[in-house]
C-alpha cells in the first residue's frame, strides 16, 4: 500500500510538472512575435541599438511600391555613422596584403576554414606579411555574442559594426571598411576583398603583384561590364528606375573577390565618403571608381562566378593558374587545400573521376 501511494505521489509530482512547465512555455509562445528582444536568450546579442540615427518618414512614405527591403535601405540610406563593436589590432609596418573577407557572425565554420587553410601566415605567403580580417555586421538571429568577443580574442580578426548584418547593408561594410584601413591599416600595399566562401591561391596572388606598384592605381578581379540593372522584383539584385536610371552599371570588379593597390585604397576612401549609397557593393565600388577615373582591370584567374561543371572543380591542375575561386564550402575549402599544397602531387598523374 505503501508503495502504491508513493507511486501516486510520484504521478502526481511529474503530472504537475508537466503542467507547469507547458504553461511556461506556452506564455514564452504567447510573448508578441515583434518583440524580438524578448525572445532572445539572455546571451544573445542585444541586436543593433537603437540608433541614434532615425528614419527619413518622408522617403519611407515615398517608396510604399517597392519590396520592403528596398524600403528600408531607402528609409537609413543617410544614417552613416554605426560604431565599431569588436576591432583587430592594426596592420603591422610591413602587412603587404590585407585580406578583407565579408562575413556573418553565424560563419563560424567558414571562418575557421579560411584561418587555417589559405588565410594562414607561414611558407604558403612565401615570407610576405598577411593580415586576415573579417567584417561583421550584428546577425539578427540568435548569435551569442560572447562566443564572437571570444573569438575575437583569440584570433584577433574580427571587425564588427553596430548595424544590421543584411544583404543591402554591405555598402555600408564597405564605408566603414575605408574608414577602419584609413585609420589603422593606411600602410598595407595592397587589399584583397572577399567573401568568406571563396578559396584565395595567395601564392598566385603574391606572385602577380610582385610585379605591381602599390603607388599605382590597380584594382583587378572579375570585371563584369555593361551589366543591365535587374529589373525585376522577384530576384535579390532588383534595382527600381527610381534607384538607378541608367541603361547599364559602370565597369565594376565581382564582389566575390579582388585586389586593390594602395593608391587606389586611398583615392576609393575619398570617393566611397561622398557618394550616396547603392544597395548593391561591388557596383557601387564600380560607380566610385569611375568617378575617380580609374578603370579595373580583368584577370582570368578570378573566378568569382566558381569553376563550369565540366571541369572537377577538386582538380588540383585547376588552380595552377587561378587566382581565387568563389564559391566552396568548408569542406571544399579544406579538400582543396590538402590539394593545392601537396607537394608530390603531380598534375598530370591525378586521375579524374569517372
Ligand atoms: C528625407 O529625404 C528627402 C528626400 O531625399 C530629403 O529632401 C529630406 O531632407 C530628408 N529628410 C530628413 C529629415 O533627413
Ligand atoms: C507618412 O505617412 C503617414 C501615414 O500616411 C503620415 O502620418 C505621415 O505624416 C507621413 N510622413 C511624412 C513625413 O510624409
Ligand atoms: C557622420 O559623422 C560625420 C563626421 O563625424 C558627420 O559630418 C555626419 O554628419 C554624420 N552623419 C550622420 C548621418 O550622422
Ligand atoms: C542596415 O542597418 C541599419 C542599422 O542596423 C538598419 O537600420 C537597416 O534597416 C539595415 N538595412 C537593411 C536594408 O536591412
Amino acid at each position: 500500500l505503501a508503495m502504491l501511494r508513493r507511486l501516486a505521489w510520484l504521478l502526481l509530482y511529474s503530472l504537475s510538472v508537466l503542467l507547469l512547465s507547458s504553461l511556461l512555455f506556452l506564455r514564452k509562445e504567447a510573448k508578441p512575435a515583434g518583440d524580438t528582444t524578448a525572445r532572445q536568450p539572455f546571451w544573445a546579442p542585444p541586436g543593433p541599438r537603437q540608433s541614434q540615427c532615425p528614419p527619413n518618414r518622408t522617403v519611407a512614405n515615398a517608396s510604399l511600391s517597392l519590396p520592403s527591403r528596398h524600403r528600408l535601405f531607402l528609409t537609413y540610406r543617410h544614417c552613416r555613422n554605426f560604431s565599431i563593436l569588436l576591432e583587430p589590432s592594426s596592420c603591422s609596418k610591413d602587412t603587404f596584403l590585407l585580406l578583407a573577407i565579408k562575413s556573418q557572425p553565424g560563419h563560424v565554420e567558414r571562418r575557421a576554414a579560411i584561418r587555417s587553410t589559405w588565410g594562414r601566415e607561414g611558407g604558403w605567403a612565401k615570407g610576405r606579411q598577411l593580415k586576415l580580417m573579417f567584417l561583421l555586421g550584428v546577425a539578427r538571429a540568435t548569435h551569442p555574442a560572447q562566443l564572437l568577443a571570444y573569438e575575437s580574442a583569440e584570433f584577433d580578426d574580427i571587425l564588427q559594426w553596430d548595424f544590421a548584418e543584411d544583404f543591402f547593408n554591405l555598402t555600408l561594410k564597405e564605408l566603414h571598411l575605408q574608414r577602419w584601413v584609413a585609420a589603422a591599416c593606411p600602410q598595407a600595399h595592397f587589399m584583397l576583398k572577399g567573401d568568406d566562401d571563396v578559396f584565395v591561391h595567395v601564392p598566385n596572388v603574391l606572385e602577380f603583384l610582385d610585379g605591381q606598384d602599390p603607388a599605382q592605381d590597380l584594382l583587378v578581379g572579375d570585371v563584369i561590364r555593361q551589366a543591365l540593372p535587374n529589373r525585376n522584383t522577384k530576384v535579390k539584385y532588383f534595382i527600381p528606375l527610381s534607384m538607378y536610371r541608367a541603361h547599364h552599371y559602370p565597369p565594376y570588379a565581382g564582389g566575390g573577390g579582388y585586389v586593390m593597390s594602395r593608391a587606389t585604397v586611398q583615392r576609393l576612401q575619398a570617393a566611397v565618403e561622398e557618394a550616396e549609397l547603392f544597395p548593391i557593393d561591388d557596383v557601387f565600388v564600380g560607380m566610385c571608381l569611375r568617378k575617380l577615373g580609374v578603370s579595373p582591370t580583368h584577370h582570368a584567374g578570378f573566378k568569382t562566378f566558381g569553376i563550369r561543371q565540366p571541369l572537377d572543380p577538386l582538380d588540383p591542375c585547376l588552380y595552377r593558374g587561378l587566382l581565387l575561386v568563389h564559391r566552396l564550402s568548408p569542406l571544399e575549402m579544406w579538400t582543396m587545400w590538402a590539394l593545392v599544397t601537396d607537394e608530390g602531387l603531380k598534375c598530370a598523374a591525378v586521375p579524374r573521376p569517372q
